[in-house]
């Protein structure tokens, strides 16, 4: 499954008025159509028209809102209480406003920023990632989150494709920023978060943070006049090509903060974020969500499977943010004694698997999970708010009016929707796996993608049911079941996910055929059982009368691309099979896995501890699957 947040969609009201007084009037049908799941769907309504209403409210009043000004209204009211909590340190929200207020004057006295310009962020997680982002937000600037697992062209693309004026760099980044440096467009001024460079024309920011002024700057600067304003830049990788700089409005903060209202958390909890904060997950739905709410976040570096429960039990936390991974990594953690010792109540995340979701329940306790579906750049979202295990969420007459979104019958072979013989997409049966699209409109806009326009075009459906209609293609396919419970099925497209990481697969492909032995590569995930997502496999096509050098190809992909985008397998096969419309054959390839039992062609397997590819044997292949050996 892919990315995440846009979870909060706001209704508007005069669309849902009609619709509400139809509900009153015949309450009675209603409540047959929708039983046993009656009041559960009609509390998660209610939340939602509440927060829709609030939200018009502030639109009707012409006022702006944003999570910021909501911040930095929390700092006057609760200075003294925690916000964050990082490695034992307490930052508490008077700290944060001022330490961000000292970071937007450093930049309101070295740069020449205006108001909608553009910062690239390449840092961990640590208080002062969000001591810069908010510290840029209150000058007015959209900030760009960059994945720095990301690297080299990969990277350089991600910072060129949002034509940053400034970019800033994490302390423990400068090896990343070595790499890039020499490629970097000359009119991106460099800073990084340390008191002396040693790069030539980089500037340091740690030593100017100290001697800045803590007051706050004009509050023009940041004052939004439009909810529907560029805020943020989040990558996505889509489903095609490389990752793609989704464009994140205050609307979508705004939403995406309020998930864990919605999910029932008080200002009374304390959130663990083990999640990157360049995810939308961790920080619109993580950090705004505290902001949402003026609660407490405890805020890791790095999730560890190991520490998770004792952190939990240090710092008592009550909600815990997770990816179908997490889960995983903690149910494989050995039994310990005390396991359900601890105040964990919510967890709030996509992509348990039932079975994990059921051991998740038995090991650690009454946790209540939440499971949620929402893309970054999606314009829909559902929430399990019923409970069912499995489920992602549940859709209804009432759901479907303010988000009216489609399953449509998908070509698998062909990778694209099925268009039947008058040029239309047809809805799937219930039951039946198909493509899940939404429609665009007013309410529920796309904000589409930085830059490339032609990004934003290919994720849009058009003329799908009748003329002039256009749809949101999320590219993940859906089952709807007879109660009308939606469960997660796959993605479509040239992407998988691995390790909670979406990989493009062309981006993969693009670092292979730079070897001199390589003459083409077709990259795509295969499933591994007892793993969530798909891992990476590559099959090659060597160019004539070279040969395969392992050490070489596993030193290309570990220098070049982010661990989970290694391929773990190779195939090297004589002739790249071709679609109908020339595109490289997937389908068969996915289906045909890396079995060496049932494939001729040569297979290899990643392995880590030779630095090298190494032939997969039947042997290998069964400790893969046994799970002796660790992927
Ligand atoms: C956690 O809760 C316990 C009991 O409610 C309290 O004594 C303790 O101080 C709390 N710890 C922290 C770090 O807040
Ligand atoms: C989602 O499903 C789980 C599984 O039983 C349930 O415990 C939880 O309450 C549900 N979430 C919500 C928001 O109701
Ligand atoms: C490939 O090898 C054969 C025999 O070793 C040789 O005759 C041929 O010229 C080579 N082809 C290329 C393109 O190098």
């Amino acid at each position: 499954m892919r990315g995440w947040d846009d979870l909060y969609p706001l209704p508007v009201p005069p669309s849902w008025v009609p619709g509400a007084a139809v509900g009153i009037l015949s309450l009675h049908f209603i409540q047959k159509l929708l039983f046993p799941y009656f009041w559960a769907d009609l509390r998660y309504l209610l939340k939602v028209f509440t927060y829709g209403l609030r939200m018009e409210m502030f639109r009707l009043q012409g006022r702006v809102v944003t999570v910021l000004d909501k911040f930095v209204r929390l700092a006057e009211k609760q200075p003294h209480k925690p916000f964050l909590i990082y490695e034992g340190t307490v930052h508490s929200y008077r700290d944060v406003d001022r330490r961000s207020n000292r970071i937007a004057q450093v930049f309101l006295q070295h740069e020449a920023l205006k108001k909608g310009d553009t910062v690239a962020l390449l840092m961990g997680n640590e208080p002062d990632f969000i001591h810069v982002w908010f510290g840029l937000a209150k000058l007015g600037c959209v900030v760009a989150f960059l994945n720095f697992n990301v690297r080299f062209t990969s990277l350089l693309h991600c910072v060129c494709s949002c034509e940053p004026k400034i970019l800033v760099v994490g302390a423990d980044l400068l090896g990343t920023l070595e790499e890039i440096l020499p490629k970097l467009q000359k009119d991106v001024s460099v800073w990084i978060m340390a008191k002396d460079s040693g790069f030539p024309g980089v500037h340091t920011l740690l030593d100017k943070i100290e001697a800045a002024s803590e007051e706050p700057v004009p509050v023009n600067r940041c004052s939004a006049n439009n909810l529907k304003s560029a805020v943020l830049y989040i990558f996505t990788s889509g489903t095609t090509g490389l990752p793609k700089a989704a464009v994140i409005s205050h609307l979508q903060i705004l939403k995406g903060a309020a998930g864990l209202w919605a999910f029932g958390a008080t200002s009374e909890d304390i959130i663990y974020i083990t999640l990157p904060l360049y995810h939308s997950a961790a920080s619109l739905l993580g950090i705004g969500g505290c902001i949402e709410l003026g609660a407490t976040c405890v805020l890791k570096k790095k999730f560890s499977a190991s520490q998770f429960w004792s952190d939990c039990r240090r710092y008592n936390v009550t909600v815990i943010q997770y990816i179908g991974e997490l889960c995983r990594y903690l149910c494989n953690q050995p039994v310990k004694e005390g396991e359900k010792n601890h105040k964990v109540r919510l967890a709030v995340g996509n992509g348990v698997r039932n079975d994990v979701w059921r051991e998740f329940l038995d090991r650690f306790g009454a946790v209540k999970i939440c499971e949620f579906y929402g893309a970054t750049e999606g314009n829909i979202c559902f929430m399990n708010h019923t409970g069912k295990i499995g489920s992602v969420g549940r859709t209804n007459f009432f759901y479907k009016l303010f988000f009216p979104f489609d399953l449509i019958k998908y070509d698998f072979q062909k990778d694209e929707p099925i268009r039947n013989k008058h040029g239309w997409c047809e809805k799937v049966k219930k039951g039946e796996a198909g493509l899940l699209i939404s429609k665009v409109n007013a309410k529920n806009p796309f904000f589409g993608y930085a830059g490339n326009k032609r990004h934003t075009e290919k994720k849009l459906l058009c003329e799908v049911f009748k003329k002039g209609d256009l749809y949101f293609n999320t590219g993940d396919l859906m089952v709807q079941d007879h109660d009308n419970f939606l469960y997660f099925w796959d993605r479509t497209g040239d992407t998988f996910r691995w390790k909670g990481e979406n990989v493009a697969t062309t981006e993969v492909s693009d670092v292979i055929v730079m070897l001199d032995f390589i003459q083409e590569a077709n990259v795509y995930g295969v499933s591994v059982p007892d793993h969530e997502g798909k891992a990476g496999m590559a099959s090659l096509i060597l160019k004539h009368n070279a040969s395969l050098d392992l050490e070489q190809m596993y030193k290309q992909v570990v220098t070049y691309l982010p661990s989970y985008a290694c391929p773990l397998f190779l195939r090297v096969q004589e002739k790249m099979e071709m679609t109908g419309t020339f595109k490289q054959q997937k389908f068969r390839l996915v289906d045909e896995g890396f079995n060496p039992s049932s494939i001729t062609d040569p297979l290899y397997f990643l392995d880590n501890s030779k630095k090298a590819y190494v032939s997969l044997t039947k042997e290998l292949h069964e400790m893969i699957l046994s799970g002796k050996m660790k992927l």
